[in-house]
């Protein structure tokens, strides 16, 4: 094995700090890594050879137990390629049952195409909707996450098969769910955001929608139909004026996810010992996640 290409599409940054760290991986084993997001794919910005590489890895965020639209999208495109090695890693803010089958379409597509999808993977990472993560959790998330990041390359270096199984019933209601969140929820988000007072028409958001989706007009910031409820223009506005009017409650204020990592390692007051064998309720579920990661 000697190079990898690994496409990923990231919203707030989590699957983009795995992508990464897998990318360093590799390369501490000798093998070359190319990163491609997967707007510029879609978008046709960034060209690629599919037989450049011996293996691909696809990443994506789980929104609403799916891939995403536009990581859909990127696998319907994918070049024939019979036989090529490929592996599957998805960040979310949990490892739960529910979320195993959230690459399903992806896979179909690829393995419709002669793909050998034979590796797939769930990296639990801080949540960025509804539910604010402790500082700590977050931490203790990245630490086990670096380990994860370690076993699939060791696993997809070796071809040691790993498929997520998810009950065939639930599986297509989870479809259906994904269904409404992606062409329903989505849309009615999107047509509750607003660039309030402080925004400085800097036109950040309008640059970096994956999906175009946004775009200036008469000095006002207009947000069309076409968004897939990824949140990167809301956290990444470096003067926090994109307002959410819809579904209000998904948006955290302040975010603390992937992109303040460095703060939360560098922190020596954040131990990272969140979750233990005694904790309860819903955090219960993780304590096998972080022992596996040992
Ligand atoms: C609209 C939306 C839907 C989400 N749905 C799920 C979900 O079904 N299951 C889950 O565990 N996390 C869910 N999450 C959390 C993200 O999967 C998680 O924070 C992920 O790591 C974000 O990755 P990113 O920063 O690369 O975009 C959702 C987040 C958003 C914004």
């Amino acid at each position: 094995m000697k190079r990898i290409g690994i496409f990923y599409f990231s919203g707030t940054g989590n699957t983009e700090i795995i992508a990464k760290l897998l990318s360093k991986s590799y390369e501490r084993k000798q093998i070359e890594v190319e990163l491609f997001r997967i707007e510029d794919i879609v978008t046709h910005k960034k060209p690629f050879v599919i037989n450049d590489f011996d293996m691909i890895g696809v990443g994506h965020p789980v929104l609403g137990f799916g891939a995403s639209g536009i990581t859909d999208l990127f696998a319907q495109m994918l070049p024939h390629c019979p036989e090529k090695k490929a592996f599957i890693f998805k960040t979310a803010s949990s490892p739960h049952y529910l979320n195993q089958g959230a690459s399903a379409a992806v896979i179909q597509a690829m393995e419709a195409k002669g793909y050998r999808v034979f590796h797939n993977s769930i990296i639990a990472m801080p949540c960025n909707w509804y539910i604010k993560y402790d500082d700590q959790l977050n931490k203790q998330l990245y630490q086990a996450a670096v380990k994860k990041v370690d076993k699939i390359v060791a696993d997809t270096i070796n071809t040691q098969e790993q498929h997520l199984k998810i009950n065939g019933v639930l599986s297509k209601l989870l479809r259906f769910l994904y269904y409404g969140e992606e062409h329903y929820g989505a849309q009615y988000f999107a047509k509750g955001l607003a660039a309030s007072a402080n925004c400085n028409r800097c036109k950040k958001c309008v640059r970096d929608c994956p999906t175009n989706n946004i775009s200036e007009a008469d000095g006002q910031i207009c947000f069309g139909s076409n968004c897939i409820w990824c949140m990167r223009c809301i956290y990444a506005c470096p003067n926090h004026a994109i307002k959410a009017r819809h579904l209000t409650g998904c948006v955290l204020d302040p975010y603390t996810g992937g992109f303040n990592i460095d703060q939360l390692l560098n922190n020596p007051q954040i131990n990272g010992n969140y979750v233990t064998e005694k904790s309860k309720g819903y955090y219960k579920h993780l304590i096998k996640y972080f022992e596996d990661a040992e």
